[in-house]
This record gives C-alpha cells, structure tokens and sequence, in this order.
C-alpha cells in the first residue's frame, strides 16, 4: 500500500523509517500540509496520513476521493480538523490515534504551570548574564490552591493525579463523570462554579461546537481576579480577542498556551525571520505573564513511538480489512 504522509517534519520521518521495515509500505514524505490546494499531491495514494493542522474539508475530501484515497489516518486524537460526514458520503474510513501518551500532555500542562508560576525561563536568562537578583520573580505557592480541570477524560485524568500530587483541591467539570477521580477526591461542580473557584484553569476538553470559544469576555468576567489559564487542547476553545482584553485588565494573571486559534499558520515552523502577520500573537507575545510552546505538549519519545505504532496497525487493519478499531464514525 502506498501512504502519503502530510505536514511531515524530520522527526515524524526519523520514527516512520524506525518502525517502517515491520510493515511493508511505500512511503513518501511531503512538507506541506494537505488541504484543497495540495489535495493532488495525494495522487496514486490509497492513504494519507495528517496531523493537528491539516484542513480537510469537505473540498479537500472531494478531491482526495477523485485521486482515489480510501483511508485518511489521523496521527494524532483530536479530528476537529476533518469533516467526517464527508468522508463518510465519499466512502473514505477515517481513524485517528486515541491514546498514546496522556502523561506527556498532562506533564506539559504542568510545565507551563510552573514556569509561569515561578518563572524559571527568566531567571534562567538572568542567571546566564550574571544578573542573580530576585526582582519580579516571586511566585506562588501551589499547595492548597484550587485548580480547574475542564475536561477529564485521558489527558485531564493524568492531569488530575499530577496535580494532586502538588496538594491542590482539584475541581472538574466534564459531561461524563469518572468515578475513579472522585474518589482521588476530584469534585465534579457546574461548569460557571469551575470558572468561580479556580486559581488555575487548565482545559482537556475536545473542541467541538459546545465547547468552542468556552474562554470568552462572559466566563472571563466570573473567574477570580488573576486566575491562570493553560490550555494544551484546542486553540479555538479560547477567545483570542476576548483573553486579550482580560489580560489587560489584570483580570487574567496568567496565561499558558500550547494551542493557538490561528496555529496553522505559524506553528511547526521557523518564521524567525519572517514578518509575522498574526497581530493577535504577536499581542500575546507582548505580555510578560503569557507563555506559548508551539503545540509540542504531546512531543516525547514514548508518543511518538505510540503514534507512529498505532497510525502503522490503523493502516494494517484498514489493508486486511479487519475491524477498525480506531475508526472515528
Ligand atoms: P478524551 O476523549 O479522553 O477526553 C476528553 C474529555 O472531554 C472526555 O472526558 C469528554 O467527556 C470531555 N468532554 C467532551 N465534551 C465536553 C464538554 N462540552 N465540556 C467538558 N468536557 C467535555 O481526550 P484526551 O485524550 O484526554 O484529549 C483531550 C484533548 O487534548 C483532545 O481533544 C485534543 O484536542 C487535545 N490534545 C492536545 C495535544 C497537544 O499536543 N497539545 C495532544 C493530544 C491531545
């Protein structure tokens, strides 16, 4: 079978060649993403294989079934980005990476807490140019503070238990209840009482259309004055615009993003000399209590082995026309 992988970087070629002789696949590499303009380039492929930042719409879809495209496998677990219901009409099986590290996420989650907390990404610069003074450094102190967790499945879960760990009361708000968290001790509140209580917001959910623009001017306006919000979801799930005005207020003290609403056209690339034409980046980068890592929350070695393993076994099933597992219906 041949397999078109998009939005390929070195690293996600070095881990396809590492597993690529237990399978038996052709694979080519392309560096674009794949959406409606590059859809040809999937031409003679009975797969593609995209990530967080692939558009595929309905467009995109349309031409992918003229090429003769079967199978689009996701590497990753979110599939905000892929129209099902038009694959589905053009009979093409979609599957994604559920699981594969929810450690990783959850423990970036923590790395933005805390670097922004204690804010050892400026001592560290300072410390390098002989600069040992304290000034503006000062922190907080985790233990006993309330934390948010919007969202509790996989990732949220791993979160739950980290923080815990640091003697927070953790509060959750999820569709779904987990029985195993609440007896950890996780209370599960109405989603405004979350937004009430918390001193530091972290989001798990997926983005859909209920949760879309969840962080916006209304839930803003009930949190606690200087809340910290991290989000290592979905870009969308936060008002860009309206975070913006909260962190000017002083509303929002700290913010912590791994996701970005406009990501696709920055992140994943070196622009360090280009002239950036996101002002709403550009903006965030200008807050010194604003945090941004290039959606790189799942990047660990033990992901990447898991997403590659699992996109490969996805494809294998889809070829022998077993039961797909990972099928997003
Ligand atoms: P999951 O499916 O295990 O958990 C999602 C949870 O959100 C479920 O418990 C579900 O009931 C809950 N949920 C659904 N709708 C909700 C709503 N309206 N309000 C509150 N909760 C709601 O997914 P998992 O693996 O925990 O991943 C969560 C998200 O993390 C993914 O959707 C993806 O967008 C993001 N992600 C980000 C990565 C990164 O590198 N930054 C890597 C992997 C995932």
């Amino acid at each position: 079978m041949k397999i078109a992988i998009f939005s390929s970087k070195t690293y996600d070629q070095d881990y396809f060649e590492k597993y690529e002789e237990d399978y038996n696949y052709k694979i080519s590499f392309f560096e674009a993403a794949l959406n409606k303009d590059t859809a040809n380039l999937s031409i003679g492929f009975e797969a593609v294989c995209i990530f967080v930042n692939d558009n595929i719409d309905k467009e995109t879809i349309k031409r992918l079934s003229k090429n003769g495209v079967k199978l689009i496998a996701l590497r990753c677990a979110g599939f905000n980005n892929v129209d099902v219901e038009a694959a589905k009409e053009h009979d093409i099986k979609v599957v994604r990476v559920p699981v594969y590290s929810p450690p990783a996420v959850a423990e970036h989650s923590m790395a933005l807490i805390l670097t922004l907390n204690r804010k050892t990404h400026k001592a560290y610069n300072r410390v390098r140019e002989g600069n040992f003074s304290l000034k503006n450094l000062i922190g907080f102190n985790l233990s006993g503070k309330t934390v948010g967790v919007i969202g509790t499945g996989q990732i949220g879960a791993a979160f739950c238990k980290v923080i815990k760990g640091f003697g927070c009361k953790v509060i959750a708000f999820d569709i779904s209840k987990s029985d195993e968290l609440m007896n950890l001790g996780v209370e599960y509140l109405p989603l405004d009482d979350v937004f009430r209580q918390s001193d530091v917001l972290s989001l798990h959910c997926p983005l859909n259309t209920h949760t879309h623009h969840m962080i916006n001017k209304k839930s803003i306006a009930l949190m606690k004055n200087g809340v910290m919000i991290i989000n290592t979801s979905r870009g969308a799930l936060i008002n860009t615009v309206d975070v913006i005005e909260g962190l000017s207020d002083r509303k929002i003290g700290y913010l912590g993003i791994d996701v970005y609403e406009q990501e696709e056209n920055l992140f994943f690339e070196d622009l360090s000399e280009s002239i950036i034409q996101d002002d709403l980046i550009l903006r965030l980068n200008g807050f010194p209590n604003v945090l941004i890592t290039s959606h790189q929350a799942y990047f660990t070695k033990e992901a990447m082995d898991q997403i590659t393993i699992t996109t490969l076994e996805n494809i294998k099933a889809f070829e022998n026309h077993l039961e797909l597992t990972n099928e997003i219906k």
